[in-house]
């Protein structure tokens, strides 16, 4: 287990619930949940990988995807809670404003702790509006679909 997750009490075998109910276990090898405000999508992160790229492996969704190397700006997150490492990113994306302003690329920063961040990039209304997209979706499919294929 690591060692802040040892220092704080974190029980490595907790279970937390993820948006859409799934269990998302805490592991030691996997010891920080990320959470985004925007979708409420949770998902597990190890130490040694980028935020984007633990999203990506678990195949969740939230954080737009881009070049996955510090270039494109559209994974700009705010972290709100929770402490990380972060590498060089580039000026043209995060300006020295915005870092002092808690925002990071989610593909060059790296979880010291649980997170809670906040999609601010260029694609940020895209992803709140397809969480409410999906939402109106799980509510409207009662209705019969049309299927040519099918015989009744
Ligand atoms: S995906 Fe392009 S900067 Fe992170």
């Amino acid at each position: 287990m690591h060692a802040f997750a040892k220092s704080i009490g974190m029980d490595s075998m907790g279970a937390t619930l993820g948006s859409h109910g799934q269990c998302l276990p805490r592991t030691p090898a996997m010891p920080f949940q990320v959470t985004i405000e925007n979708t409420g999508e949770t998902f597990a992160c190890k130490e040694e990988d980028n935020v984007l790229k633990a999203m990506e492996q678990l195949r969740r969704k939230g954080i737009p995807v881009g070049c996955r190397n510090g270039g494109c700006g559209v994974c700009k997150v705010r972290v709100t809670e929770g402490r990380y490492l972060k590498k060089k990113m580039s000026r043209a994306v995060v300006s020295a404003q915005e870092e002092a302003q808690g925002c990071v690329l989610a593909c060059k920063i790296y979880p010291q702790s649980d997170l809670r961040v906040d999609v601010v990039g260029k694609m940020a209304r895209a992803v709140v509006a397809r969480k409410s997209a999906s939402f109106s979706f799980e509510f409207t499919t009662t209705t019969d679909v049309f299927q040519p294929d099918k015989e009744t």
